[in-house]
This record gives C-alpha cells, structure tokens and sequence, in this order.
C-alpha cells in the first residue's frame, strides 16, 4: 500500500502532528527492564498522547514490540505506525569491539559486516532504526565517548562511516527487513569539546569544521544514512539543535540531506539552559526553523502544540514547518514498510533464529582479533606456547563485562572471562584470585604466590562505565593500585605480559617500561576473552592499528599526528635538551606521542621494499596510481595495513604535516613478498580555502609510505 502521506498529514490536528514529531522512552510503553540514557523528569503523558507520539526509544524484542505496536494501533486515531529505535552501536545482542576497537581493525568490510549482523538482530528484535554510526571526530581521550568512534583521522573516520551505514541499511535502493534505517550522530563536532569535559563548548572555526571535523558525516550522507542527529554542543557559538547554518544552510542546503533530522535527547528543552530559548515554545520554534523534525524527550513539540492550539490564528510558517517535519517522518516510515506491515521484523521466530548465532558470534571473535593492538612485544616475548607456566592476575582477570559501554543487550554474563579463556589454552596457569591491588603491596606474598611461574599475565584496564556518555576523565594513568602492582612485578624479576582493556587511549608510559608485552583488546566484545587467548598463544597474529594517539602524559593533549606545522616547528632530535630554544615544543616533555596513530606490532616483520609510482605528474581530474612491495620477512604468516600519507607542500592554508589518504590491509604468508597496487584519486586531496570552498591545488606533494604516521618511504609527486 503506497500511503498518500499528504492526505494522510491533512487529517491530522495540530496536536497530532506534534505528536508525530515527539518521541518518547522505552519506560512510557513498558514497566519493566528499562535501561534510560538520558535525565527523564517523568513528564506526564496523556493516553491520548501516548497515542499518538511518532516514535519510541529503547524498546526491543519481537514478541515485545508487536505487542506494544498492537496496543498502539487499536487506539491510533490514523492507525500511523509507531516508530521502533534504539542505541545499536556496536552490536545488538552479539556484541562487538567498540567502534575505537572495530576502527582498529583499519578494515571497513569487517566494520560492515558487524554493522550488518548488528542490524539483522535488530531488525528480527522489532528494530526500525538505530542511533548509530557516531563518526564525531576525536582528539580528546579526556572525553569518554572517543570509544564510539572512528578516532583522529578524517579519512579512516569518512571510510567507517560510510562502511556502517552501508552495513546497517544494506547497499540497496529498500530498507528491507533485515537492515534498519541508520542515523549518522552527533551532527556536529561533538567531539571537540573543550578541555574533553562533557557536553562542553565546541570552539573550532568554520574552517577546520569543514577541514577536519565534516568529512566523517559527509561520507555518511553520500552513503545514504537515512537520519541524522543533533549534537549537544554549540557550534560557531549557537547550539546546534538550533543552529540554521548548521542545519539548514549546510545539512540539508549544500549536503542535500531530506532525511529526518532528530535531537538528541531533551537537546531541545536544553536550548533553555543554553540561553538562546526563554521556554519550551520558544526552543520548539528556533529547533523547528532550525528542521530538527523530531523531539527526543524534552516534550517541547508537545508544549508548542498546546500553545498554539490556544491561538486564534496559528502563523503559516509554522504550519508549513510542522508539516514538512511530518512529512519526513513518515516518509521515513513508508521507506521502512510500516504503512504495509506495521509488525515489520518483529517476528519471534526470526528473532530466535538470527540473534546471538554462533555465526555471528565467530565474526565477533574475528572482529576482536583483528581489532587488537600489540604495543610492545621485547625480545618477542609473545606468543607464549600452550606448556608455558604462567601465572594470571589483575583486576581484569575475572571480569565478566568486557562488552564495553553502549551494548545495551549485549549481556556479559554469557562472555567467558580472561582468566577462563586463557585457562583452555594454557594448562599450566594459575589464575590468583587475589587481585594484588593494593597500593602497599606485600612482596613476599606476591613472589611465592608467582613462585612457580617466570611469566606473568596481568589484566589490567579500566571498567566499563569509564568510558562512553558523561565520563569526562582529567586522569588517563592506570589506577594507582595497578600500576603499584606492575612494579612490584618488575621488582621481583617476573616476565610481565600486560592486558590493557580500556574505551579511550590512556597515557601508558609507565606500563611500557614496566611490562614486557602489551596487548591493547580495547572493550573487545561477547569474544573478547577468546580473542585475546587466541592471540597470545599465537593461533591469530595481531594486526590492529591505533586509530589515535597516545600520549605520553596528558599535558600534550590535544595530541594528534595530522597537526600543522607552525612557524618553528621541531624538526630535529624530538628531546628535552636545551638547545633551540625557540621552537614548537615542551621544556618538560616531548612533542611525539608515546604510540603513534596507525601502530600496533605483529608476531611477522613487515618491510615496504619500493613503491614505485606509475605517474608521479597526475593531472587534476586523475589518480595517483602506485605499487607498493611488501615483504614478510619472518617465519611467521600476518596481516598489516599499508598507509600512505600526503603532504602539500606549499597551500593556500596551513596543511597537516601528514595526513592519511590510502590504506590497506593485506594477508601476506611467512618469507613471501607481494606487490599491492593501490590508488589515490587526486581529488582526495582537496582540502578548505580560506573562502571555505573545498577544491585541489596544482603543485608540489609528498607522499609518505608505510605502517604507521611515521612512514619514512618518501615519494615526491606533482599535481599538474
Ligand atoms: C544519548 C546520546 C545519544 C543516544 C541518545 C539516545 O544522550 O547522546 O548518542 O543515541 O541519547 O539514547
């Protein structure tokens, strides 16, 4: 049934159609096991309202939701289907790495594929859409949502954005019932807020917003997300949820977005503590003008619906926005085939055949290997065979919620922990139950505990609420307790493998000294734990690549590797010595980062032999076309990634001293070496003038080859 949405919008009341544009939480429809992410007031709603609200948040679960739907239906005036969506991030009910893990990988079919899985569970689970992928460009881990993420890099950010929705909605035209509609969030910058701290000013120029911070969105939409959301932030110092540049002049105007754009939640009613709104009616206009069409719960549609219907004369423009809003909406729910079958997806059967399968599960497992990144590895210390006598101890060892924070379904209780994965493969483990976590450690007891072991394996971390919504953080040190115990380790000679898992970089200066292997699995998911044994008795080589810094103390951050160059910039020996005074750096610190973007190590030993470009004078309109030889030179089979980094020599505006603009990842079998063609079409390099026009320069580049931002194979090349 094709719906004549127009006559269907004549019908409505004006209370209708604000209704239509309010969406509600889980805990409105449902008594029960509801998980609330935002402040809720517990305003009243009228049945009549309830009704006829658009859309629901956080409810899930076919029989669920077809009973919710079913209830509503028989009171809807209009029998308008109610909207199902919810926070699907990395996972539905199989839970993958984190996106700043899944980013790791640097492999944007894996990052569709969990994306796909992600939304046939949803879609099987009564799901109509997802708040998902985030793509806010990240600088900051002092802010906890650097782990839903693609990290630092606009290029790595655009690429996964783009692979998510196209996982999310599938690659065709229909939404069909395996896939959901995505919505690309927080629309926009969220990421830069100042001093990392939560829901923060965001004060970047335009210029860098459309330098840096818009590709990430930009590539979503020409993937074609069929929502988007507004961030808390201001942004060019007006909120965005009522920003008209933002909004209408940028999203819908120049990147021709028509689809829904809703808040975030009760970002509307907060216009007010903003101070650019002086009540609920005036933050429902400006977010109106502004073609936000859907209010996330600060009921504010609501409240300028009964203002309005005490007036005589309602203003046209307003009716011509409420209109165009409602329009948006259920177009959206056409596309998604609610007005042909209402119980679109929710179908239990399905549900109990495509949720949490071994399948998918083993994809999440895969996701998680390739997601991890290996810091350090002295003397080759891993991978450690399956005899080895080993003791396992730390925080982490036994913790069950290694899922990480947005995995509403997923549910730890069904992961294996560290310990006992590890415990399959390694019959010579002893697993302390003492954590050894104090600060005053008692090193007699800790060395005839170890006594009957020269390795030890320490599960370290951060728990997962320190990381994602409101988890600002000013330290980024492991806690005290546990970096007491790495010395302790040390102090008693003990072969130290150190298992950070953590949603955000943290500064590992100290761990790097005290440990002799470091493996990074970040919040690896429902298969974590096996992902990280299978990794340390050698059964899967790491491969994962830091998609951000880390730095060396937290004194450096904002700490990213596609910085400018600045007048002085510290070109030579990156020390502390007191010459060249006058130069872009510390007097207490380095400049470099303590792991760089794009590092993680391998079991192999990867060499780019030559990279040879077949024109290296390329026309504007054309591509870099280059083969690069890559050599395994171990005895080892593994996976890398290949980066090539630009550089413009000379520009209009400043350009990043690097920025990445290929990259691959290839398989490549012990001692063989292959020859990888790889492209770059010339109109990725363009970049922001300073009338804010983006386009490519003529001129002199560089290009840097390699597996990580400090590439060293130089190649100079032309854009004539
Ligand atoms: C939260 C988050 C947003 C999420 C929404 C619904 O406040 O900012 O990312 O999708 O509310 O849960």
């Amino acid at each position: 049934m094709t719906v004549r949405i127009t006559e269907l919008i004549d019908k409505m009341s004006l209370l209708e159609k604000v209704e239509q544009l309010s969406q509600l939480s889980a805990d409105y429809f449902q008594g029960d096991e509801v998980a609330l992410t935002g402040p809720t007031d517990k305003t009243k709603v009228t049945t009549e309202e309830l009704y006829s609200v658009g859309s629901v948040l956080g409810i899930s679960g076919a029989d669920r939701a077809r009973k919710i739907q079913t209830d509503y239906l028989q009171h809807s005036r209009l029998k308008i289907p109610l909207l199902f969506m919810a926070d699907v991030v990395h996972g539905y009910k199989t839970i993958f790495p984190i996106p700043l893990g899944l980013a790791s990988s640097f492999d944007p079919e894996l990052v569709e594929q969990a994306a796909k899985i992600a939304a046939k569970e949803a879609a099987a689970s009564g799901l109509h859409a997802v708040f998902a992928p985030m793509v806010d460009l990240v600088r900051d881990p002092r802010w906890g949502r650097v782990m839903e993420a693609n990290g630092e890099d606009p290029f790595l950010n655009g690429s996964l954005a783009a692979a998510s929705v196209r996982g999310f909605q599938g690659r065709g035209e229909s939404l069909d019932e395996n896939h959901v509609a995505a919505c690309v969030k927080h629309f926009a910058a969220y990421g830069a807020a100042e001093g990392g701290r939560e829901y923060n000013t965001v004060d970047i120029s335009e210029w860098q917003f459309r330098d840096q911070y818009l590709e990430g969105y930009q590539r979503a939409l020409a993937a074609g997300v069929r929502l988007v959301m507004t961030s808390f932030n201001t942004l060019f110092g007006v909120p965005a949820t009522a920003n008209q540049v933002l909004m209408r002049s940028i999203l819908r105007k120049e990147l021709g977005f028509n689809g829904v754009l809703i808040s975030d939640w009760n970002a509307i009613g907060e216009l007010k503590e903003h101070g650019v709104a002086s009540s609920q009616t005036e933050a429902a206009i400006k977010a109106l003008k502004a073609g936000v069409d859907i209010d996330m719960m600060s009921f504010a549609y609501r409240e300028l619906g009964r203002q309005l219907e005490k007036r005589e004369h309602v203003p046209q423009e307003l009716i011509t926005l409420l209109d165009e809003a409602v329009y948006r909406v259920l177009k959206l729910k056409e596309e998604l085939g609610l007005f042909a079958d209402p119980f679109r997806g929710m179908d239990a059967l399905k549900e109990e055949k495509n949720v949490f399968t071994e399948d998918n599960l083993e994809i999440a497992q895969k996701a998680a290997e390739e997601s991890t990144v290996l810091l350090e590895n002295k003397e080759n210390l891993l991978p450690l065979s399956p005899n080895t006598k080993i003791t396992l101890l730390g925080p982490l060892a036994r913790e069950k919620d290694l899922l990480g924070s947005w995995s509403w379904k997923g549910d730890s209780h069904e992961n294996m922990t560290i310990a006992a994965a590890l415990q399959s493969k390694f019959k010579k483990m002893t697993v302390l139950t003492e954590s050894f976590t104090a600060e005053e450690l008692d090193l007699v007891a800790l060395a005839q505990k170890t006594a009957a072991s020269q390795i030890v394996i320490v599960a370290l971390g951060l728990t997962s609420d320190q990381s994602g919504e409101a988890t600002s953080m000013t330290h980024l040190e492991l806690p005290a307790e546990q970096l007491a115990l790495l010395k302790a380790l040390k102090k008693i000679g003990k072969k130290v493998v150190t298992l950070v898992v953590t949603g955000r970089p943290l500064v590992l200066t100290e761990v790097s000294k005290l440990s002799d292997a470091v493996l990074l699995p970040w919040f690896p998911g429902s298969r974590g734990a096996q992902a990280i044994t299978e990794i340390i008795a050698g059964a899967i080589n790491p491969s994962g690549k830091l998609p951000m810094s880390f730095p060396r103390s937290i004194g450096q951050i904002p700490l990213y590797y596609n910085s400018l160059r600045t007048g002085r910039p510290l070109t030579g020996e990156d020390s502390l010595d007191k010459e060249n005074k006058y130069l872009s750096k510390y007097i207490d610190e380095q400049n470099s980062p303590l792991y760089c973007f794009g590092y993680g190590q391998s079991y192999a030993t990867f060499e780019i032999k030559e990279v040879v470009l077949a024109n290296n004078q390329v026309a504007k309109n054309d591509e870099l076309r280059l083969e690069v030889t890559v050599a395994n030179e171990s005895q080892i089979d593994g996976q890398t990634v290949i980066q090539g980094y630009t550089h413009q020599c000379v520009a209009e505006t400043a350009r990043p001293v690097r920025e990445l603009k290929m990259f691959k990842k290839i398989a490549l079998k012990a001692k063989t070496v292959k020859k990888v063609e790889m492209r770059i079409p010339t109109a990725r390099l363009a970049y922001v003038h300073q009338d804010l026009t983006s386009s490519v320069d003529r001129g002199a580049y560089e290009l840097y080859v390699g597996f990580d931002a400090n590439a060293q194979k130089k190649i100079s090349f032309e854009i004539i």
